[in-house]
C-alpha cells in the first residue's frame, strides 16, 4: 500500500510519528533548545545540518509535513500565529512600488496590515469585490504582484472563484495567496486550483482547544516557497516547540472534530432559515447562498462558523441577545470544542458591499450537542424578539 493511496484519516494518524522501537513513545517528545551542541568545530558551519533552536525540532518537521500533506503542496511553513503566517509570505513577495489586490473580504487584520504596514513600505493596495471572478483581470497592473483571497470571506461569507482568479494570475504572472482558515483545508483545497499558497490560522480548529496560537502556510510553488523560507530565517520567525506539539497533537483528532462541528453548523443554519426572527442565513452550504453553486463546485463540504442577519434589532437587544446566550461563550475565534457568538457589526469594513439591513451575529459551533445548542439560541431569541 503506497502512502499516497491512504485516507487523510489514515494519514493524520500515522504521519509524523518516530520509527516504532522498544519502548518508544507514539509522538515525538517536545525538545525545547536553543543551544544545539556540536561534537567538532568543523561541523559549526555545515548547511546540512540543523545548528540552532530557531530552525526547528523534529516536532516542526513532522507539523510541516503534515500541513503539506493536506494540502497536497510542495512545502510548509510554521509561524506563531495566523496572522505571522499571512505576513511572513506576503512580506516575502511585495516590494516597495507595488500594487496589491486585496479582496474586500478579507480578514480585519490582513486589512489593516495592508492598509497600513505595506503602505509605509511604499506598497499600495487596493480592495476588490470577492465576488469579481475573472473580472480581476482588469484590476492587474503592470506592478502588481500579489492578490490576496479568503473564501468564504470573514463575516460575510462570499464565496470566491479561485480557478477563474488563478487563471487571470497566472497569465499575468501575479502570486495568488489565500486565507484557507475557515475550511481547515479539509473542504477546501485552494492549490489544486492554481493559487500559490493557502494559509491556516491553526490556532483554530488544529489547537482544537482554544489554548494555543499558531499559523502555517502551505505552498504550490517551489520557488516562493524558497523565497519565504529564507523571509521567515530573517524575520525570526520560530514558533516554540510546546506549542508547535500542540498543533501536531490537535492534527491526529482534527478531522473527527471538525465534522461534528460541521455537521452542527449546518443543523444550526438550516433550522435558523426557518426562524421568523432571521433575515438571511449566510453559510454558503444552505441552498439560498447566492454562492451556493460556486461552494458546490469547489468545496467539499462546510465548517464550524457562519453568521445571521437579525431582522432589525436595536444595539441594547443585540447585545442582550449576546448575552442571553447560556452555552456560546462570547469570543473572537473558532474551531474550538466550545461554541461561541460575536455580534459583528463593530468590526465589518466593507467597500463593495451594500449595507445588511440587519444585526450581523457569528455563530462559531464545537462539540456541544445540537438540540442544546438549538434550544440555547431559541431562549435567546425569545428575550429579544
Ligand atoms: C480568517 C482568519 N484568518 C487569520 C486569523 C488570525 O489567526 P491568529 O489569531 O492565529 O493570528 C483569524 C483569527 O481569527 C481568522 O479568523
Amino acid at each position: 500500500m503506497s502512502a499516497d493511496d491512504l485516507q487523510l484519516e489514515t494519514k493524520f494518524t500515522h504521519m509524523g510519528r518516530p520509527p516504532a522501537g522498544l519502548g518508544t513513545p507514539v509522538s515525538h517528545p517536545v525538545t525545547r533548545a536553543s543551544t544545539l551542541l556540536f561534537e567538532k568545530a568543523e561541523d559549526l558551519y555545515r548547511s546540512d545540518i540543523r545548528g540552532y533552536g530557531r530552525h526547528g525540532t523534529a516536532v516542526h518537521d513532522a507539523l510541516a509535513d503534515l500541513f503539506t500533506e493536506l494540502e497536497g503542496g510542495v512545502g510548509s511553513l510554521l509561524y506563531p500565529s495566523g496572522v505571522a503566517a499571512l505576513t511572513g509570505p506576503i512580506l516575502t513577495i511585495v516590494k516597495p512600488g507595488d500594487h496589491v489586490l486585496l479582496t474586500d473580504s478579507a480578514y480585519g487584520p490582513t486589512r489593516y496590515f495592508c492598509q497600513t504596514f505595506l503602505k509605509r513600505y511604499g506598497v499600495e493596495m487596493e480592495l476588490y469585490d470577492p465576488r469579481i471572478g475573472s473580472g480581476i483581470s482588469d484590476l492587474i497592473r503592470e506592478n502588481t504582484s500579489l492578490i490576496l483571497l479568503e473564501s468564504p470571506g470573514s463575516l460575510t461569507f462570499e464565496i470566491q472563484d479561485l480557478p477563474a482568479i488563478a487563471k487571470s494570475a497566472k497569465a499575468k504572472g501575479v502570486a495568488t495567496l489565500i486565507d484557507n482558515t475557515w475550511s481547515g483545508g479539509i473542504t477546501l483545497n485552494p492549490l489544486q486550483f492554481g493559487i500559490d499558497i493557502s494559509v491556516h490560522a491553526a490556532t483554530k480548529y488544529f489547537g482544537g482547544h482554544s489554548d494555543v496560537m499558531y499559523g502555517a502556510a502551505v505552498f504550490g510553488d517551489e520557488g516562493l516557497f524558497i523565497r519565504a523560507k529564507l523571509t521567515a530565517k530573517q524575520l525570526g520567525n520560530a514558533s516554540s516547540p510546546d506549542d508547535a506539539y500542540q498543533i501536531l497533537r490537535g492534527f491526529r483528532t482534527v478531522l473527527p472534530r471538525f465534522r461534528q462541528s460541521e455537521a452542527t453548523a449546518l443543523a444550526l443554519a438550516e433550522w435558523l432559515m426557518t426562524r421568523d426572527e432571521i433575515q438571511t442565513v449566510l453559510h454558503p452550504a444552505v441552498t439560498d447562498h447566492p454562492d451556493h453553486d460556486l461552494w458546490k463546485r469547489d468545496f467539499t463540504g462546510g465548517a464550524c462558523l457562519f453568521a445571521c442577519v437579525f431582522k432589525p434589532l436595536n444595539e441594547a437587544d443585540v447585545l442582550k441577545f449576546i448575552d442571553n446566550l447560556k452555552l456560546f461563550g462570547i469570543g473572537y475565534s473558532y474551531g474550538g470544542f466550545e461554541s461561541l457568538a460575536i455580534h459583528c457589526d463593530p468590526q465589518l469594513k466593507r467597500s463593495h458591499a451594500d449595507r445588511l439591513g440587519g444585526p450581523l451575529i457569528r455563530f462559531a459551533c464545537g462539540l456541544e450537542a445540537i438540540s442544546d445548542l438549538k434550544a440555547d439560541i431559541e431562549q435567546s431569541l425569545a428575550s429579544v424578539f
